[in-house]
């Protein structure tokens, strides 16, 4: 399996044409959702489907190295445990939780997925687990409560903006030039910040104008740059740009490639240049991190 799934889409669990499509996807994690994409009255036929998916494709997703999650219902609707109890039949790599409101509700989660994990015959902590954190007004206040708490099945964060902006009866999410407006830049840099201060994966949230190509670019290019570990994704034609804009070009190997033979030639200084440039230890990390080397 990938260290890092970079794209990861969005599958709605009871649609049978979109679950039959998702290993053409190209997508590095799957999503089936139990949640906003399927109407109270279908919740009960997308498990049994996302159960049969996961039993279906759980050699043949992880030769193509795709991982297979489950977006549950949140804790206050009282629909997650059935959801957890018909999908960790499929062992699935990880759940999704939307609307999470901090660790005492990740644990109370892990605690059920322990159990089923038991009952399943699955190594105890294999299945992980990505918070949606920014989905309340008080959620989002309190993302930094991720930062210590003991939560071992714990893999990332990510963010929303849809649900928050609706709790807000904010008219737009974006300002006329395309930016996130300020609730949205807050929770999505404390998501970043939080994900690296606990050394989880940081994902960034959906673009979701998804037959918009430059703004999907755009915002997989500015997830990447500003340091996220991947984004999430609504549409196959997505995953594809996503895929590229976390794939290091070969100038920025290039440039890595440099900075990382310049200290090797110059063993024991901390401080060094090239080409005019000053370079310390934050370049040498950075270089590394480009090149996927420790
Ligand atoms: N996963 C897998 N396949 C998908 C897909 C997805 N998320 N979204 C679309 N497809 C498939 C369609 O079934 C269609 O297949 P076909 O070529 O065999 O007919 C093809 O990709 C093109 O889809 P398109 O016609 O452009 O879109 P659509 O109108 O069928 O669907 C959405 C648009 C937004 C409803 C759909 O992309 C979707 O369901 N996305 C995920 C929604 C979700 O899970 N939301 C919750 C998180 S915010
Ligand atoms: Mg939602």
């Amino acid at each position: 399996m990938r260290a890092v799934p970079r794209s990861w889409l969005f599958v709605p669990g009871d649609s049978e044409k979109k679950l039959l499509k998702t290993p053409e996807t190209g997508a590095h994690a799957l999503i089936i959702d139990l949640e906003d994409a399927v109407a109270l009255s279908a919740k009960p036929t997308a498990r049994r489907m996302t159960r049969d998916w996961l039993e279906a494709h759980k050699l043949q997703i992880t030769m193509r190295k795709q991982a297979r999650w489950v977006r549950i219902n949140a804790v206050d609707t009282g629909m997650w445990q059935e959801d957890l109890a018909a999908v960790m039949a499929g062992a699935p790599e990880g759940i999704m939780l939307p609307k999470a409101e901090g660790p005492d509700q990740i644990r109370q989660v892990a605690a059920e997925i322990y159990e089923l994990e038991q009952r399943h015959g699955i190594p105890n902590g294999q299945t992980r687990l990505l918070p949606l954190v920014s989905e309340t007004p008080r959620a989002a206040l309190t993302i930094s409560a991720y930062m210590d708490a003991s939560m071992p099945r714990l893999a990332g964060l990510t963010w929303g903006a849809e649900d928050l902006s609706a709790e807000l009866g904010a008219s737009r999410k974006r300002d006329s030039e395309g930016q996130w407006t300020d609730p949205f830049r807050f929770v999505r840099a404390q998501t970043l910040l939080v994900a690296h201060a606990r050394g989880v994966w940081p994902i960034d949230t959906l673009y979701a104008d998804f037959r918009d190509e430059d703004g999907t670019r755009r915002a997989a290019e500015a997830a990447r740059a500003d340091g996220f570990a991947g984004m999430l994704a609504v549409h196959p034609s997505q995953v594809p740009l996503i895929n590229e804009a976390f794939t290091p070009t070969e100038e920025e190997l290039g440039a890595a490639r440099a900075i990382v033979d310049t200290f090797a030639a110059n063993p024991g200084v901390g401080a060094l240049q090239l080409n005019g440039r000053m370079l310390d230890q934050p370049h040498l990390k950075q270089a590394k991190a480009v090149l996927g080397i420790d």
